[in-house]
């Protein structure tokens, strides 16, 4: 295990089960947001994402999800993405531990392959569950949309007990359209399951304050951290390849022109000199 930390953000290069009950303490986190392996065979850099059996796979995800409820505080919140075949199992096995508030669909226009002979998906789940349901971040101001119906028109709402025009915007309902990350678009990054920044911009807006610990379990390109910073939020992110924590490390701005001091590495049992690490962070 790798860590690397600077200015309140801490990247791990671990397994997300080693980081999880070694480096991180019950109760402290404010939000985490986990994007695992789908199970549907994509390529991590050479790590199948295709367990022998779908029992195997949950298994190990229900492994990795109880400990992070552990390490929720008592008023926070997790945002679990998941393949559609999966999910229904995840919600299962969390409604028993957590509070669902919300099951959010994130929809996007297709791309690459269309499928023919049954309808293709267009479509990824978000579980959105809190630990205390009385008791939770959510700045509802913070991520307002424009309310199309009714406003747009210049209708006015009878129902209100001084009628007067419909509101202009309105929290965003469950269904969450925001554009994949595609080939040379600007925040395009070389990881075959980026996520948006816009998306994660949305949940880390909602569901944590300023100085808040963000963590994401899977980090892949980071994104999350990149969001977090941007958002003055402190995050933690866990990611298996050094491929992947490589481009972490870019877009949080660890170069390797910063001073050893700075990165504050640790090495588990020291196997790496802080010049070594230097080294470690050439692209
Ligand atoms: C779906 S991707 C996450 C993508 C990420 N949200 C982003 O925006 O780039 C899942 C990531 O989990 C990593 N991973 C797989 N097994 C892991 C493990 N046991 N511990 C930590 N990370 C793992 C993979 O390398 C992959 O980058």
């Amino acid at each position: 295990m790798k860590i690397f930390e600077i200015d309140g953000h801490k990247l791990f290069l671990g397994d997300v089960l080693e980081v999880l009950s070694s480096e991180i303490k019950d109760n402290s986190i404010d939000l985490i947001f986990a994007d695992p392996p789908y199970n549907i065979g994509k390529d991590f850099n050479g790590f199948k994402d295709k367990w022998e059996f779908e029992s195997d796979y949950l298994e190990w995800s229900y492994n990795w999800l109880k400990v992070c409820v552990n390490k929720l505080k008592d008023n926070g919140s997790l945002y679990l993405m998941a393949s559609t075949q999966s999910m229904p199992y995840f919600d299962l096995y969390l409604r028993d531990r957590l509070t669902v508030l919300s099951r959010i669909v994130w929809y996007y226009d297709s791309s690459g392959v269309q499928a023919k002979k049954y309808y293709g998906s267009l479509y990824e789940p978000i579980l959105y569950c809190v630990k205390d349901k009385r008791n939770y971040t959510f700045n509802s101001s913070h991520i307002l949309v424009e309310a199309k119906t009714g406003a747009v028109r210049k209708l006015i709402d009878y129902r209100k007990s001084t009628p007067s025009v419909y509101n202009s915007e309105k929290v965003p309902g469950n269904v969450w359209e925001f554009p994949r990350v595609r080939y040379r678009m600007p925040e395009y990054e070389e990881h075959p399951t980026q996520k948006p920044t816009s998306l994660l911009e949305r949940i880390i807006k909602a569901s944590s304050n300023e100085g808040d610990i963000v963590l994401d379990i899977f980090s892949g390109s980071f994104t999350t951290s990149f969001v977090a910073k941007q958002l003055k939020r402190k995050s933690i992110g866990i990611e298996l390849q050094e491929k992947y924590l490589q481009i972490g490390l870019r877009r949080l701005g660890i170069t390797p022109d910063d001073s050893e001091e700075e990165l504050m590495s640790e090495v588990n049992s020291g196997e790496l000199s802080p010049k070594q690490l230097k080294l470690n962070l050439q692209l």
